[in-house]
């Protein structure tokens, strides 16, 4: 059957002086890097939701991009069609993942029953694709934000009959990802938040949040899902206050809710920016903590305050993540999800292409990079050296517990000088990175 992508070849590796467009100039998928192949570093997954659900339309204008699903009456036979499109995507990539919510995939029907029966003949659908081109599912997610009746949130819903709504639809979507061999499935609290204190209980809606992650985890283990649950922090957007505000916020949450070694983090980009952090910050505190688990990869826009969702194309920046990443262990079940649209105007099927192998090209980069500053080992060594008083037995002693408050200052009075500082010596550790990137 024909799709929208019939006219573009297989995109291939093809060396950094390459001028074809439709090529990678960096992203070559079986070279070894730090051991593994870069597809195996790097894990990249495209997202169902941007590239082939959204039609381009903006609060000021409707939808730009014409694709042949979008004009079928017909749901089901639209959802297929979107399917077999994604796939041949996917495959002429070359991107080993793909990740998607239900309401990507499958529509909604009239009754819960027709919209879980349709569900499941799309499962079915997805997995034969899966077999035929041998792309895998990095992660599953339930929609639990765009219906209207999730508009005041899905577990944190004022009216009990929609969390057990949302309850019954991440039930499917656990066990679609399960079938599917899913590798993770991701929580993002979509409209779990809220818009004005006046009307929001928060004490009741936070304690509603925690039994609905905690039915999560034991459905989770009841049917034998062996892959990761992942939480997506997001500062704002759609509501004003997102509950799972950054890593820390949700790190407090898990560990309230005694869910802290049952779930881990899905940590993107910008959301990490809108949350006044660098994406650094966000992956270092869940590295520190045990909580990394995967990451979507994009960027906003400097002079924008919102969810832009660009690929991402600074290689300065994705190095320096990726370094942090690869130094914590690499990406276990997580991967690379490009959670990234293209722009309205991009109007053409070749712009999904151009958008995913600038970014795939953009990260092959960055990990060439991070993987010769893990193997010189100079700023890891540069670090150390700062922190190196701590390693003399009395600091130990003070980290393991041995030494209280009135032993350390009896120690300063019987010693009785003042410490001399060290420099922090940042401009040296900003020239230092700027030899890998
Ligand atoms: C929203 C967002 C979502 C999640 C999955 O900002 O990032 O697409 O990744 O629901
Ligand atoms: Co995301």
């Amino acid at each position: 059957m024909p799709t929208l992508f019939d006219a573009i070849a297989p995109i291939r590796y093809q060396g950094r002086d390459a001028t074809d467009a439709l090529a990678f100039r960096h992203y070559d998928a079986n070279r070894i890097v730090l051991g593994k192949r870069m597809a195996d570093q790097l894990r990249f997954a495209v997202c169902y939701w941007h590239s082939f659900c959204w039609d381009g339309n903006d609060p000021f204008g409707g939808a730009t991009l014409e694709r042949a699903w979008f004009d079928d009456a017909n749901p089901l036979h639209a959802a297929e069609l979107k399917a077999e499109a994604a796939f041949d995507f996917f495959a002429k990539l070359g991107a080993p993942y793909f990740c998607f919510h239900d309401r990507d995939v499958s529509p909604e029907a009239a009754t819960p029953r027709e919209t879980r029966r349709q569900f499941h003949h799309m499962v079915e659908r997805l997995n034969a694709h899966m077999q035929r081109t041998g792309v895998k599912l990095l992660w599953g997610t339930a929609n639990l934000f765009s219906h209207r009746r999730y508009m005041s949130g899905a577990a944190t819903n004022p009216d009990p009959a929609v969390f057990a709504f949302a309850a019954a639809q991440v039930k499917e979507v656990l066990e679609a990802t399960h079938q599917l061999g899913g590798a993770n499935y991701v929580l993002w609290g979509g409209r779990e938040g809220y818009e004005t204190l006046l009307n929001t209980d928060m004490k009741q809606e936070l304690a509603q949040l925690g039994r609905f992650m905690n039915l999560v985890v034991e459905h989770k283990h009841r049917i034998g899902f062996k892959g990761t649950i992942l939480i997506e922090p997001k500062p704002r957007e759609p509501t004003k206050h997102q509950y799972d505000f950054d890593a820390a916020a949700v790190h407090a949450f898990l560990q309230r809710h005694g869910l802290e070694r049952e779930i881990k983090l899905n940590l993107e980009v910008n959301h990490a920016t809108l949350a006044g952090h660098s994406f650094e910050h966000e992956v270092a505190y869940a590295l520190a903590n045990d909580l990394f688990g995967s990451i979507d990869m994009n960027r906003g826009d400097p002079q924008l305050g919102w969810d832009t969702d660009q690929f991402p194309n600074n290689v300065a920046e994705v190095a320096l993540s990726l370094y942090y990443i690869l130094q914590g262990g690499g990406f276990g079940s997580g991967g690379v999800n490009f959670d990234a649209k293209i722009r309205r105007q991009s109007i053409d099927a070749e712009d999904l292409f151009h958008g995913h192998i600038g970014a795939m090209d953009t990260c092959a980069e960055g990990l060439l990079a991070a993987a010769k500053m893990i193997e010189e080992g100079a700023l890891r060594n540069a670090v150390g050296e700062r922190y190196a008083g701590w390693q003399a037995a009395r600091a130990q002693d003070i980290l393991g517990g041995k030494v209280s408050l009135a032993d350390l200052s009896a120690q300063v009075l019987q010693d009785d000088r003042d410490v001399e500082p060290r420099s922090g010596r940042q401009e040296r550790f900003e020239n230092l990175v700027r030899r890998y990137v």
